[in-house]
């Protein structure tokens, strides 16, 4: 398997799971930071404390056809295939197999290694079009299936299948990413969260209240109010106030912006400068009584200096 691409002592207090990616199929990179938040949360909902690394690779179908041939000896694709390097005692998972996983130690990776991951990403778009949902979901399900299996997990009787799927329902939820759950389904979510923001408006001066909510690549989520001063010119706008808190908590890279307020209200244009710093591709969508429109920052701030201009 590759080295991995980055690993540092920050990154491992910061990340919980460190993914040894094997990108042999491309994938957008929102999926692959959705994964990422994924993986995390898998350990922390099975309450492991500490560092791990998988290695996942993202294949075609021949690929994972034939390691699915070769190690189980069933010759077709499929969609996600595990291998997991603990070997966990009857009825065990990773949550109460912390000696056992330090066993697993890997000095390559500074954390414990729990097994190897094989996703078909062509099986996954694939699933993801039958069953009619995001292919965001379908993959980051296939992750989350996949790194139970390392933490133990099986389905093969009903008991320790329903054990199983109520792992997986609680890290998906804990990822935003539910069963129903649409990319246009999060927008609505996004949009309500900005206008309960919207509640918090510091406003006094101009009695005008704006809440804003960003949605961040790892699948947080930031909100804002406008925040005034009796010396006016030091306000802050809510699209500000919520890039501040994201950014000062560690989050780097966003795709939407929600904004409400009581007319419709697109972003100031020093709020569009800090926007641009961070997402140049940031959807914007803005809400007023029970309307919502839609822009890219790109049409709000057509040839906009950012750090690429330098
Ligand atoms: N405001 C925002 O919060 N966001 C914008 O993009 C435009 C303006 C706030 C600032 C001030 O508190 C109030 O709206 C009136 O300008």
């Amino acid at each position: 398997m590759n080295q991995p691409e980055t690993l540092n002592n920050r990154e491992m207090r910061q990340r919980k799971v460190l993914i040894d990616w094997d990108i042999r199929y491309e994938v957008d990179a929102t999926l692959r930071e959705r994964m990422q938040a994924a993986a995390d949360l898998c350990l922390q909902c099975e309450q492991v404390r500490i560092p791990c690394a998988v290695t996942v690779c993202l294949c075609d179908d021949d690929t994972i056809a034939e390691i699915n041939s070769r190690y189980r000896g069933i010759d077709r694709s499929t969609d996600v295939l595990s291998f997991p390097s603990v070997n966990y005692p009857e009825k065990l998972t990773a949550g109460s197999c912390e000696i056992l996983l330090k066993q697993e130690y890997d000095d390559q990776y500074d954390a414990a290694f729990l097994g190897d991951l094989f996703i078909s990403v062509p099986h996954m778009k694939a699933q993801a079009r039958e069953y009619g949902h995001t292919e965001t979901r379908e993959g980051v399900y296939l992750l989350v299936h996949g790194i139970c299996h390392l933490m133990g997990y099986d389905h093969i009787e009903d008991s320790d299948k329903e054990r199983m799927r109520r792992m997986e329902e609680k890290i998906l939820s804990a990822a935003s990413v539910t069963r129903e759950s649409t990319e246009a389904a999060d927008d609505q979510e996004l949009l309500s969260m900005a206008r309960e923001a919207m509640l918090q408006s510091y406003s006094p001066y101009s009695s005008y209240p704006v809440g804003a909510a960003l949605h961040s690549r790892d699948g947080r989520i930031f909100t804002g109010c406008n925040v005034e001063n009796a010396s006016f010119g030091l306000t802050n706008c809510a699209e500000r106030t919520a890039v501040f808190k994201a950014v000062s908590e560690g989050a780097r890279s966003f795709d939407v912006i929600a904004i409400a307020a009581r007319t419709k209200a697109w972003p100031c244009g020093a709020c569009r400068q800090v926007l641009n710093e961070f997402a140049p591709e940031l959807r914007v969508l803005v809400t007023w009584d029970d309307h919502v429109e839609e822009k890219t920052l790109a049409e709000l701030l057509p040839e906009g200096f950012g750090p690429h201009s330098m």
